[in-house]
């Protein structure tokens, strides 16, 4: 089993559940929290476009309702493997000082690339 194998598994599968009328563009996140579990969550589009919400949201708000506070790690699935958005980024950050952020394309179903969430965003803004 490759590292983190069952995330990426995980986040492949539930991205055939988006509801993605819009844009065609099926995501899935997963997030292995820190007790070791994993929350799925997938893009569900709305005619109003602006209300769309992206996987990785869906995803936290699975984690958050379930109790944890924590994501150790998040595999995003998607056509070619994009890297979350702008928005999605200082939400994963509220949940983690470090963690990484593991990117799979949906065709080929292989990972395409790993970023540490610092990387992506760093100098995220933070109440002091
Ligand atoms: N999307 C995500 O789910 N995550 C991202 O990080 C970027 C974009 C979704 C939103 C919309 O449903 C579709 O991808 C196209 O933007």
């Amino acid at each position: 089993m490759t590292l983190h194998q069952d995330l990426l598994e995980a986040a492949l599968r539930i991205a055939d559940s988006a509801y993605a009328p819009y844009s065609s563009f099926h995501v899935g996140a997963a997030i292995r929290s820190a007790s070791g579990n994993i929350y799925t969550g997938c893009n569900v589009e709305n005619a109003s476009y602006g209300l769309s919400i992206c996987a990785e949201r869906s995803a936290v708000a699975q984690m958050i309702s379930a109790g944890e506070r924590t994501i150790s790690a998040i595999c995003v699935a998607s056509d070619g493997g994009v890297t979350p958005c702008g928005a999605c980024r200082q939400v994963l950050i509220e949940f983690g000082e470090d963690f990484s952020v593991l990117l799979v394309d949906r065709h080929s179903r292989q990972l395409e690339r790993v970023w540490q969430i610092n990387e992506l965003l760093p100098g995220a803004f933070r109440l002091q």
